[in-house]
């Protein structure tokens, strides 16, 4: 089965995912889950934490005002967002963009399991401490408990099943949308990225 084809099948599966305790909300509120979007053979995997309103409604990750800040901070490393992928750990919006649940991470996440297997990314960034603390703990990583302060813009090594990866913890960019010096610092963290384009 193609690349394509396989992420097909995860976006049927999720759509038909009565079991959520999310599904309700999504049919009432005619939304939509949101699965992810980019390049299927991307070098960068960006993952993010779960779909506000813009993103429920359009089906498209990052497309509100947080995805205007991951553009930005994008084109300042000079990436073109159709080159890497973006997707989110709980694929459909929890009401009122609260944090996800433990059960709802649990649910969704082998579905970002495969995607990863899929794609086969030599560098996961997670952007916020949700993905990160799921990445980490998925690998086995020493830093698994460490916070997010002390590990943004690093870039760790693991082994994926299909051979040797870097994580990379980043904020979330929403919190540069009420935090200049938070911007900024994501401004200094992406330039690491620059060695996996
Ligand atoms: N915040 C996220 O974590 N993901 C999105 O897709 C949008 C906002």
């Amino acid at each position: 089965m193609s690349k394509s084809d396989q992420l097909k099948k995860i976006r049927d599966e999720i759509l038909n995912l009565k079991e959520s305790p999310l599904y309700e909300y999504r049919v009432k509120n005619k939304y939509y889950p949101v699965i992810g979007e980019g390049n299927h053979d991307a070098k960068i995997i960006f993952i993010g934490e779960a779909p506000g309103e813009n993103e429920a409604k359009t089906a498209r990750p990052f497309c509100g005002a947080a995805g205007r800040i991951l553009d930005e901070l994008l084109r300042s490393i000079n990436l073109d967002r159709k080159e890497v992928y973006v997707t989110n750990i709980v694929k459909d919006r929890p009401p009122g963009n609260r944090d996800p649940l433990p059960v709802e991470i649990e649910l969704y996440s082998p579905f970002l399991e495969r995607q990863i297997e899929i794609i086969k990314p030599s560098a996961i960034a997670t952007l916020g401490r949700f993905s990160m603390k799921f990445i980490l703990e998925k690998f086995s990583m020493p830093e698994k408990d460490m916070p997010i302060s002390q590990l943004h813009g690093k870039d760790l090594d693991t082994q994926a099943s299909y051979g040797k990866i870097k994580i990379i913890p980043l904020y979330h960019p929403a919190v540069a949308l009420y935090k200049n010096s938070s911007k900024k610092e994501l401004e200094k963290d992406f330039q690491i990225l620059k060695l996996f384009i």
